[in-house]
C-alpha cells in the first residue's frame, strides 16, 4: 500500500474506488464539475450587462490570475495527499513536518460542499419537474402569464419541490456510491459529449434566427463604459463559482489522478473547455430570446420562464425544450455529484464506512437541509434568519446558504489553498511536483504566490461591503 501512495495507483482492494482510467475520463469529470448551471444561466448574462467583449477579456484574465492557480492548487493537494480534502492535507503535512492547522482548509471544504449540494440539488430538482414538462409539450399555446404560473406553481409548492429535490438528490447518491470508475466515469464519459453535441444542435439552430446578430453584438461588442469596478468583482467571483473551486472538488478528484499528468495540461483544458460551454450557451439561448422580442434576463426567469415561453412561440419549440432541459439536467448532475464525492471521501476514509453507507448518509443529511432550501420558496418565504446582520438582511435561508457559501467559503477556501500550495508545498518539494518544469509553470507559480492572494482578497473584502 505505501507503494501504491507512492506512485498514486490505488485499487479498490484499500477500500477506495480505483483512480481514473485516463487522463481524458479525468479532464471529463473536472469538466463536468465546472460545467453546470451557473454556464448556462449566469455566463451569457453577465456578459451582456458587463460590456460584453470588454468583459469577456477581464473574465478570462480572471480565469488566467485565479481560476487557474487555485485549481492547480487543489488537485496537487488530492493528488499528494490521496484522500479527502481533510485527510490529503493532514496527510500531507504529517508526512512533511508541517503545521496541522493547515486542516482546516479540508474542513472548510468538506462544510461547504455539503452546503452548496443542499440547494444546488433543490434547482435540480427544478430542472428534472421541467424536461418532464417540456416532454408532456406543457409549454405550447403558453403565453407570458402561462408560463410565470407554470414556474410559481412550482417554487409554491412545497411538496413538488420536494419531490423533485428526492429524485435529484436520490440520482446523484446513486452515482456517486457506484464509485469513480463504476459510477462518476460513465456518467460524465456520456453527459459531457451529449451535452456538447445538443448546445452544438441548439447553437446551429439559433444562427439561424434573426435574433442572431443582435445577439452577437450584444454578447461581444466591446463597450467599456458598462464595464464598472463591480463587473471586474463579478467577472472574479463567477470565474470561481464556474470551475468549481473552492469545495474540495478538485482536491478529492485529485485524489484519483495519476502522477505522471501535468496538472497543469490538465487544469488549462477544463478552463478551456468550461468557457467554450458558457460561450456556445450564449450564442444558444440570446438568439431565441431576441428574435421573441424579449429582453434577457438572468436567473431562474432566464432558464425557466423566458425560455419556456420562446419555445412554445417557434417551430419544433417542444423538441428544442426538450434538448434544452435534458442539457441543464446533465449540466447539474455532473457537478452534483463533483460537489457530493468530498463529502463521501470524508466519511469513507475519517469514519471508516462502506462507500454505500458513507453517501447514504452523506446524502439523506444534505437532502434534509435542502428541505429548509426548499422551504425558503414558500413556507419559509418571510423568515430571515440572520436579519441582524446587514449584508445578509431579508435573505431567506436559501438565501443565506448560498451567500455564506459562496461568497464566504469558498472564497477562503481559494485563498488557503493558494497560499498552502504557492508557499508552503512548493517550499518543501519544488515546483516540479505541481506546476511542472519550463516557463509557463514558473509564470503560474508566481502568479499563485502572489496575485492570485491579492484578487481573492481584493474581491473577497469588496464583496461583503
Ligand atoms: N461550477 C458549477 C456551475 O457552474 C457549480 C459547481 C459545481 C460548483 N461544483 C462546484 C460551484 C464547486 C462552486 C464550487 O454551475
Amino acid at each position: 500500500m505505501a507503494m501504491q501512495k507512492l506512485v498514486g495507483v490505488s485499487s479498490d482492494s484499500n477500500g477506495r474506488s480505483a483512480n481514473w482510467s485516463s487522463r481524458i475520463t479525468f479532464i471529463l469529470a473536472a469538466a463536468g464539475a465546472a460545467v453546470g448551471l451557473g454556464n448556462v444561466w449566469k455566463f451569457p448574462y453577465i456578459v451582456g450587462e458587463n460590456g460584453g467583449a470588454a468583459f469577456i477579456a477581464v473574465y478570462l484574465a480572471c480565469i488566467a490570475v485565479v481560476g487557474i492557480p487555485v485549481m492547480i492548487a487543489e488537485i496537487t493537494i488530492g493528488r499528494m495527499g490521496q484522500q479527502n480534502p481533510v485527510k490529503s492535507i493532514s496527510n500531507i503535512c504529517k508526512r512533511h513536518g508541517i503545521s496541522k492547522n493547515w486542516k482546516i482548509l479540508g474542513f472548510i471544504c468538506v462544510l461547504a460542499s455539503f452546503t452548496i449540494l443542499s440547494f444546488y440539488s433543490v434547482v435540480g430538482g427544478w430542472v428534472l419537474h421541467y424536461v418532464t414538462l417540456a416532454m408532456s409539450q406543457s409549454f405550447s399555446g403558453l403565453d407570458h402569464a402561462g408560463v410565470e404560473g407554470v414556474f410559481s406553481d412550482l417554487v409554491s409548492s412545497p411538496s413538488l419541490l420536494l419531490f423533485w429535490h428526492f429524485v435529484f438528490m436520490g440520482t446523484t447518491m446513486l452515482i456517486v456510491s457506484k464509485g469513480i470508475k463504476g459510477g462518476i466515469e460513465k456518467v460524465v464519459t456520456f453527459c459531457m459529449p451529449t451535452l456538447f453535441a445538443i448546445l452544438v444542435i441548439l447553437a446551429v439552430y439559433s444562427a439561424t434566427t434573426d435574433g442572431f446578430h443582435e445577439s452577437i453584438a450584444y454578447l461581444f461588442n466591446p463597450d467599456f463604459e458598462k464595464l464598472t469596478s463591480e463587473g471586474v468583482i463579478v467577472a472574479l467571483g463567477h470565474a470561481f463559482f464556474t470551475l468549481g473551486l473552492g469545495m474540495g472538488t478538485m482536491i478529492a478528484y485529485g485524489a484519483y489522478l495519476d502522477k505522471n499528468i501535468s496538472i497543469v495540461k490538465v487544469s488549462c483544458s477544463v478552463a478551456l473547455l468550461d468557457t467554450i460551454v458558457a460561450l456556445l450557451a450564449g450564442l444558444a439561448i440570446f438568439p431565441i430570446i431576441f428574435s421573441n422580442n424579449m429582453q434577457p434576463e438572468s436567473g431562474p426567469g432566464l432558464i425557466f420562464q423566458a425560455l419556456p415561453l420562446a419555445f412554445s412561440n417557434m417551430p419544433f419549440g417542444s423538441y428544442f425544450g426538450i434538448l434544452f432541459f435534458l442539457l441543464l439536467t446533465m449540466a447539474a448532475l455532473t457537478s452534483s455529484i463533483s460537489v457530493l464525492e468530498p463529502v463521501v471521501q470524508y466519511l469513507e476514509e475519517n469514519w471508516q464506512l462502506a462507500r454505500r453507507r458513507a453517501t447514504l448518509i452523506a446524502g439523506s443529511a444534505c437532502w434534509s437541509v435542502g428541505v429548509l432550501s426548499a422551504f425558503s420558496l414558500n413556507l419559509l418565504s418571510d423568515f430571515h434568519p440572520l436579519d441582524f446582520i446587514t449584508t445578509l438582511e431579508d435573505k431567506t435561508i436559501m438565501g443565506v446558504l448560498e451567500f455564506v457559501s459562496s461568497n464566504l467559503m469558498l472564497p477562503v477556501s481559494g485563498l488557503i489553498s493558494a497560499v498552502f500550495v504557492g508557499w508552503v508545498i512548493n517550499r518543501k518539494f519544488g515546483r516540479g511536483s505541481s506546476f511542472d518544469s519550463g516557463a509557463v509553470g514558473s509564470a503560474l507559480l508566481t502568479t499563485t504566490k502572489y496575485i492570485t492572494p491579492l484578487a481573492i482578497l481584493v474581491v473577497f473584502v469588496s464583496s461583503l461591503f
